[in-house]
């Protein structure tokens, strides 16, 4: 009896499982497509954004391949002819949807996903408000870690005050019992603290010089450090006015560096792009993943821009973005020199630029940072009629030994006038 309920149960869960894991795999899906390539443009509700809000989408197109079709190449679909898509897209002021590559599945699981209106909106809500919390909290951990060491500091104080203060009671506590008891103390020779120090240090000269040079050492290394110190830089991370991240663009998205830095192989600056160039992508997308429309309106106010009309005002202000690398005016670095000719890698000055959601300054930028790497790295002279002249001159030299390597040093890289005005 109790065996075959047991079978039972057994054979109902797997049961349940067989039926009903699938659907529930889909609707996740569905929801997690949604959000990683529609959401930006349409909502899972009647609600307009860029596109028509998709519930009940079903209704608007009965038939399934041709609503499939339309998901994975609208620009494609719309060749075909189709009256209601035509419609639709002049309607939308030709706005471009773009093609998706997603299985006929994956189109499906969206699909039905955003036909019922998606989740209930609450939870969804609640995971944003999460996530820009996270955030910020991390941008804090810096300032935190600060504030702890104050207080750690505050305490000390205090304690050093607390003690001195109990020591000097209790010492007039002892006069006065000694007072009353009539006792008269013979006055002990009173000994300055520095008379005291004085025969203690004669008492132990070996503990004193070591101390003494300890302290000398510090104070020369903390001096040492300062000057070292002056005018470096490195990991500087300024917060900027829009919270703009290179790990969301060029990391998640793929966009190249040159896409926005369109200046850096041709010239000596690598330019921050205008509010122009972003507006390629955000006259649509009007939401982030991170911070729904807050930070992306911010694009729309620089440019004076209303998202709903699609109009431009005329009352423009560029964007203040903090600057992260500087280095000195008496310096001449030059972009194209190092991107174009010498073929280094952004990376290679800059660090993970494409992991960074803050952009923070990665290398010392210091002169020793640039002699170092003139001094080690090869140039590549191949297909440069000039540097190939070059480094049959270098191979020619009586000086050459085998195993030497044609570095930027060899072409002048260590001279002060190609550095310095
Ligand atoms: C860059 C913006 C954008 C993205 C991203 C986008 N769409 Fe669209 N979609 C549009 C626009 C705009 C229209 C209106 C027709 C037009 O202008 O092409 C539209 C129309 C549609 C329609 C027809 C709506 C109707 O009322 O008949 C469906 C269905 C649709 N999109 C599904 C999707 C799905 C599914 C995704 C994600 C896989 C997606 N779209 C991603 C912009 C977008
Ligand atoms: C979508 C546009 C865009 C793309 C793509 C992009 N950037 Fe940027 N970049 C910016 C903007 C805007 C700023 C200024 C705001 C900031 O510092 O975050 C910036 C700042 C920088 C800075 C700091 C500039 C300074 O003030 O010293 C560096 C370095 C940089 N980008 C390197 C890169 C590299 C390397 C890549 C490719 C891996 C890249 N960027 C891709 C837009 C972009
Ligand atoms: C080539 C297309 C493209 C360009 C150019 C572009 N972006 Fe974006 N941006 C995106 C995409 C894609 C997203 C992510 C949208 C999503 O995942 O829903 C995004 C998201 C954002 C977000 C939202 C961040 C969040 O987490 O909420 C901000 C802010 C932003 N971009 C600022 C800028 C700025 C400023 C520029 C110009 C310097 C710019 N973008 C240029 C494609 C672009
Ligand atoms: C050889 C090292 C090196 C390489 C390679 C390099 N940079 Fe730089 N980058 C620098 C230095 C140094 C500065 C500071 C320049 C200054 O202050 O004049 C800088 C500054 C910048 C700036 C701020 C604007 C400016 O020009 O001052 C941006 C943006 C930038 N780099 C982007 C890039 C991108 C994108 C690439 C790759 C295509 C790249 N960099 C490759 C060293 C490098
Ligand atoms: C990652 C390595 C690297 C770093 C760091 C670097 N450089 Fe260079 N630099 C090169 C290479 C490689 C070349 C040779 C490019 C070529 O083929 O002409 C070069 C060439 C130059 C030249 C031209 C030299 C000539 O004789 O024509 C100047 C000027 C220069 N760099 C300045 C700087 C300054 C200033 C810095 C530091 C702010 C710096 N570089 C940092 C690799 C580097
Ligand atoms: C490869 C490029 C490069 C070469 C070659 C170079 N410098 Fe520099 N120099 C720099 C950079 C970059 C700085 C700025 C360092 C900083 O701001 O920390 C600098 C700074 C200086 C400073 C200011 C002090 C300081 O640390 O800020 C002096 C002085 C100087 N250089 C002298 C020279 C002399 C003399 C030579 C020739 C022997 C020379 N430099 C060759 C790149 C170079």
């Amino acid at each position: 009896m109790h065996q075959f309920n047991f079978r039972i149960s057994l054979v109902l869960t797997m049961l349940i499982m067989v039926f009903f894991a699938p659907t529930e795999g889909f609707s996740q899906d569905g929801a997690k497509i949604f959000k990683g390539n529609c959401a930006s443009c349409h909502k899972p509700s009647t609600q307009k954004l860029i596109g028509p809000g998709l519930q009940g989408i079903r209704d608007r197109w009965p038939d399934e391949a041709k609503l499939i079709a339309w998901v994975k190449n609208s620009q494609e679909f719309l060749k075909t002819g189709d009256a209601y898509a035509n419609k639709l897209y002049e309607q939308y002021g030709k706005s471009i949807m773009p093609a998706f590559a997603l299985s006929d599945e994956e189109v499906i699981a969206v699909i039905d996903w955003a036909n019922k209106g998606g989740d209930a909106p609450a939870p969804a809500a609640t995971a944003d408000q999460a996530n820009t919390g996270g955030v910020s909290t991390d941008s804090n951990a810096q300032a935190d870690s600060d504030s702890y060491f104050l207080v750690l500091i505050g305490i000390a104080v205090l304690l050093i005050i607390l003690i001195s203060v109990l020591g000097s009671v209790k010492r007039s506590l002892e006069t006065l019992v000694n007072e009353k008891k009539g006792i008269i103390v013979e006055p002990k020779p009173v000994l300055s603290p520095l008379q005291k120090f004085k025969y203690w240090s004669s008492q132990n000269k070996k503990i004193v010089a070591i101390a003494s040079l300890l302290l000398v050492s510090w104070v020369l290394k903390l001096g040492w450090d300062g000057l070292m110190g002056v005018g470096v830089y490195q990991g500087y991370q300024p917060e900027q006015p829009i919270k703009f991240s290179h790990e969301l663009h060029a990391g998640q998205n793929q966009i190249a560096c040159v896409y926005c830095h369109s200046g850096v192989e041709k010239s000596k600056h690598a330019n921050i792009p205008s509010a122009n160039v972003c507006m390629n992508c955000h006259a649509y997308i009007q939401q982030g993943p991170n911070y729904g429309t807050e930070e992306i309106s911010k694009i729309y106010a620089a440019l004076d821009y209303n998202p709903e009309t699609r109009v431009y005002g005329n009352n423009p202000k560029p964007i203040q973005w903090v600057r992260v690398h500087n280095l000195p005016d008496h310096v001449y670095f030059n972009h194209s020199q190092h991107v174009t000719v010498g073929k280094i890698e952004c990376a290679q000055c800059h660090g993970p630029i494409d992991s960074m959601a803050v952009v923070e300054q990665y290398s010392p930028l210091t002169m020793g940072w640039c002699i170092n790497c003139h001094r080690e790295t090869e140039v590549k002279f191949e297909g440069n009629d000039y540097y190939e002249d070059l480094h049959k001159k270098f191979m020619e030299d009586s000086d050459y030994k085998k195993g030497d390597v044609f570095t930027v040093e060899k072409i002048g890289g260590l001279e002060c006038s190609k550095c310095h005005y």
